[in-house]
């Protein structure tokens, strides 16, 4: 992890927010490349979600709503986490987090008299607070704790303005903010986050088929794009940890350099939210209730995980391995020397053609090693080389970042090449 955390401050991936000031615990702010990275994560997710299916529509609802929503959710009664305090220390824990407990138990060497090291669970409120108006008496309103309601209290909206007919789902993609007790392990569990969410409407009887077709769906997802099988595994909800709206529900797991940690959710809702908003839909067998199958996936957690899953070090250098639709840049261009007016003018072209299509980076420092060493970190793809042949024969050197093969490429074939390997 440490290693992870130097090479996201070191390269732009991610920052602690507000670090002049001394930062704020829970709270993290991406870089040039992270952003990339979260962009690509989400635009993977939507293209996946949205554009090529015909059943589900998108929608992008207000992170403040209503407080009437979160009373009726159920999530101002029940949306807590058990919080203990050490005895000896005061400092604060989840209580179902057992192992990390277990692991304080072991680093206090003083104990209270009676044994206990902890006190009694207390349960406490996740929902974060915000004031609305000028004047007083403010409204008390809440950021959402969650991005699901926004879907499910558009759901009329939804049916009585698009086609979709059951089954069908909505999808949205936004920022969430808990009161977490105890953020930590760097962006993984944090006060803000962001969420990209399906909510897929079905049949009661028809629940547990889809639950498992999205299941199947969403592990496959990670797969393509990179997350290595063996790392990947779900687990399922015992019943006493189960959120206060699921039937069912199991996680999607990464074997975390913090050990196997949760990072998308797949969830049973039933008729929880629809029956709570008394929200019902006309099918041809006349009004019922909807069922809600759920998948919830952390766009934080899993640029993490990507970050993790695709980092090498190979003799000297560190390869961030990232499947090139996840890159932050895709192509880097060169010119071999930067004061060769003739090779920089060339590869501005080169630059210039590329640009339009693919994140593309340009480097002129140092020389070419140092160049594909810092490209190899940032988990560039290719590297384009124009070098004194270039001028001669119009051929340019490119480099593949996991295998490090040079290939000879004519500059007009240039751009179909990285239409083959990257795709549009
Ligand atoms: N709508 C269902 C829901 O919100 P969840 O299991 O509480 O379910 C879903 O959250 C996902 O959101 C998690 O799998 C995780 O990826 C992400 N997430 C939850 N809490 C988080 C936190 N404190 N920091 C970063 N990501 C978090």
């Amino acid at each position: 992890m440490e290693k992870i955390t130097a090479l996201c401050k070191r390269r732009g991936f991610i920052f602690q927010s507000s670090e002049i000031y001394g930062g704020i615990q829970g709270f993290w702010d991406y870089g040039p490349l992270g952003v990339e990275l979260k962009n690509n994560i989400k635009k993977q997710w939507w293209h996946s979600m949205v554009k090529f299916r015909s059943d589900i529509v998108g929608i992008d609802a207000s992170i403040i709503m209503n407080p009437k929503v979160w009373e009726a959710s159920g999530h101002l009664k029940e949306f807590t986490d058990p919080l203990v305090e050490c005895r000896t220390c005061h400092q604060r824990f989840r209580a179902d987090k057992k192992e990390e407990l277990k692991a304080h138990e072991k680093t206090e060497e003083i104990k209270p008299i009676d044994g206990k090291l902890f006190t009694e669970p207390k349960r406490f409120n996740l929902m974060m607070e915000v004031l609305l108006g000028v004047t007083e008496p403010k409204t008390t309103a809440y950021l959402r704790g969650e991005i699901t309601q926004g879907a499910f209290v558009n759901f009329e909206n939804v049916v009585n303005s698009t086609r979709v007919k059951i089954p069908f789902g909505i999808a949205q993609i936004g920022k969430t903010f808990r009161n977490e007790i105890t953020p930590g392990n760097f962006t993984y569990r944090s006060r803000e986050f962001e969420q990209m969410e399906l909510e897929f409407f079905v049949r009661e009887k028809e629940a547990n088929k889809w639950f498992k077709y999205w299941k199947s769906e969403r592990i496959k997802w990670y797969e393509s794009l990179g997350l290595k099988k063996a790392n990947l595994r779900f687990r399922t909800h015992k019943e006493d940890e189960r959120a206060h709206y699921a039937k069912h529900a199991e996680d999607i797991e990464y074997n975390a350099p913090f050990g196997w940690s949760e990072f998308e959710g797949i969830h049973n809702r039933g008729d929880w939210d629809l029956s709570a908003h008394k929200l019902k839909y006309t099918g041809e067998e006349g009004e019922f209730t909807p069922w809600v199958i759920e998948t919830s996936g952390g766009v934080d957690r899993s640029a993490l995980f990507f970050l993790i899953n695709a980092y090498h070090e190979d003799k000297d250098r560190v390869v961030l391995k990232l499947h090139p639709k996840l890159a932050p840049y895709k192509v880097a261009v060169f010119p071999l020397l930067a004061n060769k007016e003739n090779l920089v003018k060339k590869a501005r072209e080169v630059y210039d053609s590329l640009r339009t299509e693919w994140m593309t980076a340009w480097d002129e420092r140092g020389n070419i090693g140092k160049r594909y060493f810092s490209q190899d970190e940032a988990g560039t793809p290719f590297c384009v080389t124009i070098d004194f042949q270039t001028l001669d024969d119009d051929t340019v050197t490119v480099r593949d970042r996991d295998t490090t093969k040079q290939d000879r490429i004519k500059l007009p074939e240039l751009v179909s090449y990285f239409e083959k390997k990257l795709g549009k």
